[in-house]
């Protein structure tokens, strides 16, 4: 959404809409991305191999808004917690993995699917506080680290679709235009209640962001390569004019898509000239494969035959 290439393709697509149906704006690109940090098994920067040629981004996995002292951690209304292990991936690893690699940047997710073993909720008190105590709290790590972007990644309500874009669309609202990050993503997946929550926010604020990490690897293990691509379509349609973005696991897990799956699937969507890039849930656990599939997916996304 934010590039000017794909302004254009829109401007393009709308002057065709005269003589045509309305064209998707899915094009190929570069974007790699690794989620990192949520395992806390020491996984560094530097373990993971960087392709050139992409455009590579590190998602620290999770900043949360609950207590990080007391057991359980509850809900804290917007302020902000690290919960990424912070220890091995430190601002001077973020600084340092960036000078040495001018084609990385460094983003943060917010939420997460549990924290303890238990369900993460966006849970607020009031819009207007929820919205003062996040902007306040991630600047503030935003600065500390020297971060470039955040991704969105609740996956738990206690709250309705329209109050949930009203937070977090005026949180990247404010983030942007206060120059404190550069680029915003969400991280839906194929659930009722989250793609309700996620469709409200895009259809009011999708001018602020950026990518779609869509989880596709939420979908079965018995998912084949052509229900992959048909699922990627139908994103294309639910985000219409985002950048969606294919994906896989590479946690041990035999209930999700198998990664050779979703790798042929990546191909095919690229031959349709319609992946933007690909995000791997997660570095972490990457290394015990020697980020085998890491290499891979950023050496496919660097033959794009354009973009
Ligand atoms: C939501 O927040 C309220 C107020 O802090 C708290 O009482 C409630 O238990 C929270 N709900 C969940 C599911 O965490
Ligand atoms: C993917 O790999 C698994 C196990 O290595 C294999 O059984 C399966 O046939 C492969 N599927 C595809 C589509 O290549």
């Amino acid at each position: 959404m934010a590039s000017s290439k794909l302004l254009a393709v829109v401007f393009l697509s709308s002057l065709l809409a005269l003589h045509a149906p309305m064209t998707t704006t899915a094009a190929n690109s570069n974007l790699f991305r690794d989620y990192i940090g949520a395992i806390f098994n020491g996984v560094k920067f530097t373990d993971v191999p960087i392709n050139p040629k992409v455009r590579f981004d590190f998602i620290l996995a999770f900043v949360i808004d609950y207590t990080t002292a007391t057991e359980p951690p509850t809900p804290t209304n917007g302020q902000f917690n690290i919960f990424w292990q912070n220890t091995v991936l430190t601002a001077s690893d973020v600084a340092s993995i960036k000078q040495s690699n001018p084609n990385v940047r460094v983003a943060v997710s917010l939420g997460g699917a549990t924290v303890n073993n238990r369900p993460v909720f966006f849970n607020i008190t009031s819009v207007d506080s929820w919205v003062k105590n996040a902007v306040s709290s991630l600047t503030k790590i935003v600065q500390e680290y020297n971060l470039d972007g955040i991704d969105i990644d609740y996956e738990q309500f206690q709250v309705d679709p329209a109050t949930f874009a009203e937070c977090v669309g005026r949180l990247v609202t404010t983030l942007k235009s206060n120059g404190v990050i550069k680029m915003a993503s969400i991280a839906p997946f194929d659930n009722a209640d989250v793609q309700r929550h996620y469709q409200a926010l895009w259809n009011s604020y999708g001018s602020v962001i950026d990518y779609i990490n869509f989880q596709f690897y939420a979908y079965s293990a018995s998912t084949t390569e052509a229900q992959y691509v048909s699922h990627f379509d139908n994103q294309i349609a639910n985000y219409p004019g985002g950048n969606i973005l294919a994906s896989f696991t590479t946690a041990p897990t035999t209930t999700s898509v198998p990664i050779n799956t979703s790798l042929n699937a990546c191909q095919t969507l690229q031959s349709q000239g319609k992946l933007y890039g690909i995000f791997i849930w997660a570095a972490d656990h990457s290394r015990s494969q020697g980020f085998r599939y890491d290499t891979q997916a950023q050496a496919l996304l660097a033959n794009a035959p354009s973009y």
